[in-house]
């Protein structure tokens, strides 16, 4: 039908003859000349109709915005004057000499053009066939592709083969909700959808495959944020008979070889590891934005015996902390600003957010420092702080005390702001891998052991007697990929024995009874001659939204949901008829 795409037209097809297809981007009416400017997947040229061709002419006077055209014509140089140089094809035009109207469009209900991002998400999403029309959707989709192939290439070369798992599946725990579906043939039951493939890929290993790769949609019924969809793509891995070295490595290798290829762009080689323990002594979590150079500082110590309940009440709990985060330069910060941080602090459950201005602390001491709190430290508490923090005149300290969950994500959260806000940012990517995770955080709610990974991760070898005499302290062969703050990778080394798995399941609260219920097929795989193995997954859909600068995931999704887990293009989930619930045995109950 057509010889060329709009966008790849240049001055080399000087005086060809093309025949382009594409939509209506816009119709201009210019002194009895009309040029259309003619769009498709590749990008826009410029058409331009004039009087001589009468009936083609009127033809093109019909055409409105988003009409679908052929159009032959022949490229020629734009008049001196009229080049576009913002534009690929901005040195050329094309004459036209015949335009066939391939159909017609009724008014879109959003610009398609520079104005587009003023449409509601509504309506981006409802039309989502629409928005998709735009370049910067395309390219961010073409990016994903180009994502998806050099993932493939890389894998194939080096022996994984590509296997599929089920969608119709059994709960695999991974700390979300499951979406179910109830089954026609056995009343009653249901099938979940994974929340990964996790327990597939680990028998996958036990059957000898070796190296396995899915890109594995996967389904969590979880609370959403621009980060999160309840349905969701991963490029899920696993591994026999590797350590935790040999997998990061070769995954690293995958990381930088993507960046480099995809989008040009040179990632440190190796990534930085950091235990745990010390991110979240630094950074307050376990994804720590490295980009930003503030880290909190613990002054528990220095605070035990001041006068201020607020800091010692936490510095002498066990589970309490207190930390001071300096922030360069400051003391320009305003009242109202401050009160702002105050205020973001607060979301997270911190209850108030201390502190001092260090106005003249070289000079004047405790009288060149402002603050709302000063006059209840002691001169030795002052001089610890300001020499711990290596805070300078003109900078400004905050402070958390609370409990070391609130203070982690509260100032946690607080340095990330600042860091953003203020303009401290340093360097542009900044992966690491976060090691050495405990195997299980304590559930305060129900004063049980959750698992930190998923109740199939390994401990450390040396470890295994801390399982029975202190699992809290019990570390992981757990492993997180974090990039600018966003994890955007996780997995681990597996329990490959039946016992320790066992084990693992009692700590957690699920009975012999209930493992053998949820998990019979795997505890029975264990004993049948299971490999040491391990894997990871990473999150697809975050790693383009970085690597295309998106700011949701949902921009790098072709059809996404809404906050609340629905598709507006096609009004899912939706009702069913009364027969069909008949047929599943269903019968709805009304809501509470
Ligand atoms: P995990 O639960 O950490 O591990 O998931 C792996 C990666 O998937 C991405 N991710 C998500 N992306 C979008 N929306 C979501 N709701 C969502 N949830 C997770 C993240 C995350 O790092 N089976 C294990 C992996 C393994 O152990 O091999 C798993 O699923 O980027
Ligand atoms: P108060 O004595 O309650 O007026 O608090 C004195 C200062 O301490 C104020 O600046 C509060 O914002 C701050 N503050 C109160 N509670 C905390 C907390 N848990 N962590 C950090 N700062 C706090």
């Amino acid at each position: 039908m057509r010889t060329h795409y709009c966008g790849d037209l240049n001055g080399s097809h000087d005086g060809q003859e093309v025949v382009l297809c594409g939509w209506v981007q816009r119709r201009r009416d210019h002194g009895g000349v009309i040029f259309i400017d003619l769009r498709d997947r590749e990008g826009l040229v410029q058409v331009v109709f004039d009087p001589d061709r009468a009936e083609i002419f009127s033809r093109a006077e019909q055409v409105r915005s988003e009409y679908v055209l052929k159009i032959t014509g022949r490229v020629r140089p734009r008049p001196e004057g009229t080049v576009n140089p913002d534009l690929p094809t901005g040195a050329i035009e094309i004459l036209g000499l015949d335009l066939e109207v391939l159909n017609a469009s009724e008014t879109p209900p959003m610009q398609l053009d520079s104005h587009a991002a003023d449409a509601s998400e509504e309506i981006r999403l409802r039309y989502r066939y629409l928005d998709l029309r735009r370049p910067e959707m395309q390219s961010r989709l073409r990016t994903r592709s180009q994502v998806t192939q050099a993932m493939r290439r890389f894998l194939d070369e080096h022996g994984f083969l590509d296997i599929e798992t089920p969608i119709l599946t059994k709960s695999t725990p991974e700390g979300a909700r499951d979406y179910l579906v109830p089954s026609r043939t056995h009343p009653g039951e249901f099938f979940a959808l994974p929340q990964s493939p996790q327990l597939f890929k680990q028998l996958l290993m036990m059957s000898g495959l070796d190296r396995y790769y899915q890109i594995a949609r996967c389904f969590r019924d979880e609370d959403l944020r621009a980060d999160r969809q309840p349905e969701f793509t991963q490029l899920d891995i696993e591994v026999s008979f590797m350590t935790e070295d040999e997998l990061m490595n070769l995954m690293e290798e995958m990381i930088r070889l993507l960046f480099r290829e995809v989008q040009g762009i040179e990632l440190p080689n190796p990534f930085p590891r950091l235990t745990y323990a010390e991110s979240m002594r630094r950074f307050g979590c376990d994804r720590p934005d490295l980009r930003v150079p503030l880290e909190l500082i613990d002054i528990a110590d220095l605070m035990e015996g001041v006068d201020f309940q607020v800091f010692a009440g936490p510095a002498k709990d066990p589970d309490g902390r207190v930390v001071a985060l300096r922030l360069p330069k400051g003391g320009e910060l305003s009242r109202k600003e401050i009160d702002g941080y105050t205020q973001f602090v607060g979301i997270y459950g911190a209850r108030g957010l201390a502190y001092i201005k260090v106005n003249e602390w070289a000079a004047k001491g405790r009288e060149g420092l402002q603050s709302p709190i000063v006059k209840n430290l002691t001169d030795a508490a002052l001089e610890g702080i300001m020499a711990r923090t290596g805070a300078v005149d003109g900078d400004l300290i905050f402070f958390g005390a609370d409990k070391a969950k609130i203070v982690n994500e509260s100032i946690g959260a607080l340095r990330v702001k600042l860091g953003q806000e203020r303009g401290l940012l340093e360097g542009e990517w900044r992966p690491l891998w976060v090691i050495d995770f405990p195997m299980f955080e304590e559930d305060p709610a129900n004063q049980r052991w959750m698992a930190l990974h998923h109740p199939f991760t390994a401990p450390k070898e040396d470890q295994l007697d801390l399982l029975e005499t202190n699992p809290g302290a019990c570390l992981s062969r757990a492993y997180d990929m974090v990039l600018n703050g966003t994890e955007i990778g996780g997995g681990s080394i597996r329990i490959h024995r039946d016992a320790v798995q066992r084990q693992v399941f009692k700590l957690l609260n699920i009975s012999d009874e209930q493992a053998e219920e949820r998990f019979g097929f795997l505890l029975k795989a264990l004993r049948f001659g299971c490999p040491p193995h391990g894997g990871l997954a990473f999150g697809l859909d975050r790693l383009v939204m970085l690597m295309t600068g998106a700011t949701s995931i949902r921009d790098v999704m072709a059809f996404p949901k809404t906050q609340t887990a629905a598709c507006l293009l096609t009004d899912a989930p939706s009702p069913v008829d009364e027969t069909q619930l008949k047929e599943l045995s269903l019968r709805l109950r009304t809501r509470a």
